[in-house]
């Protein structure tokens, strides 16, 4: 899986020219499913230029409310009416700049999984949580946040990504190792709660995430795919990226 997370980027143009460069060059790619997360405020659009493509919608964030006086939010039935098969929630971004709450996140995957729409569920530690060996205990608690909400069966046919933030958007990239230490955990722990649900649980990898990268990423068993931020923005780099997974999931 490859997810293209486009943040507060583009333009009605810009996104028809990334999109008519991915769509040609997508030909090949049949065993990968891949994502693009717009803005919400091209949704609409970009459901138009996919529909007959292979690619499938997601949604940055999600309003944990259904409706109301909430001004600015998005509800999960809008999400729906763009055939958004997913939603990102949780990211490092929305932790940090916009003060998201573990217990705000798990409500936001409660509202996604109850409308059948597919959590995209960022967690990760900053530099100085891993630096002070807290990695563990810093993704564990975001994850235990969704199970003091819902059960494990919330995590049937989620998608988690791995995200440590410290590697988003600056060029750092946690090792292969380093990454599949953190996916080995997260999948041990869903495990021992449900063995079924542990294994077949999606976990992307997110943090410059690029196509120098990814092969060695993806070779790691553990790292289903990724969430991919400034790569995903040139069709010749999101290509490559969802050729690599497209291989490794041969
Ligand atoms: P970059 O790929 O730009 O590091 O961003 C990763 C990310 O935040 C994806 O959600």
């Amino acid at each position: 899986m490859v997810a293209g997370n486009w943040k507060m980027n583009g333009s009605i143009e810009s996104i028809k020219i990334l999109l008519d460069g991915i769509k040609q060059g997508l030909g090949e790619v049949n065993n990968a499913e891949i994502i693009v997360c717009p803005s919400s405020i091209y949704l609409g659009e970009v459901h138009s230029q996919i529909k007959d493509t292979v690619i499938s919608l997601g949604a940055q964030n999600v309003s944990e409310h259904a409706s109301g006086a909430f001004t600015g939010e998005i509800s999960v039935k809008m999400l729906k009416d763009y055939n958004c098969k997913y939603s990102i929630i949780g990211h490092s971004e929305r932790r940090t700049l916009y003060s998201e709450t573990d217990q705000l996140i798990a409500k936001k995957f409660v509202t996604l999984c109850e409308a059948h729409t597919i959590p995209i569920f960022c967690i990760g530690e900053l530099l100085d949580e891993r630096e002070a060996g807290k990695t563990e205990d810093i993704v564990g608690r975001q994850i235990d946040a969704v199970l003091d909400l819902a059960d494990i069966f919330a995590f049937k046919n989620s998608v988690i990504a791995y995200e440590p933030v410290w590697a988003i958007g600056t060029g750092k990239t946690a090792t292969p190792d380093q990454a599949q230490e953190v996916h080995s955990f997260i999948r041990k722990k869903l495990s021992v709660l449900d063995a079924d649900i542990g294994e077949q649980v999606q976990i992307l990898y997110g943090g410059s995430m690029n196509a120098s990268n990814v092969a060695q990423l993806l070779s790691m068993p553990d790292i289903d795919g990724g969430l991919i931020g400034g790569a995903s923005l040139k069709s010749a780099d999101f290509l490559a990226i969802c050729a690599a997974a497209n291989a490794a999931a041969e």
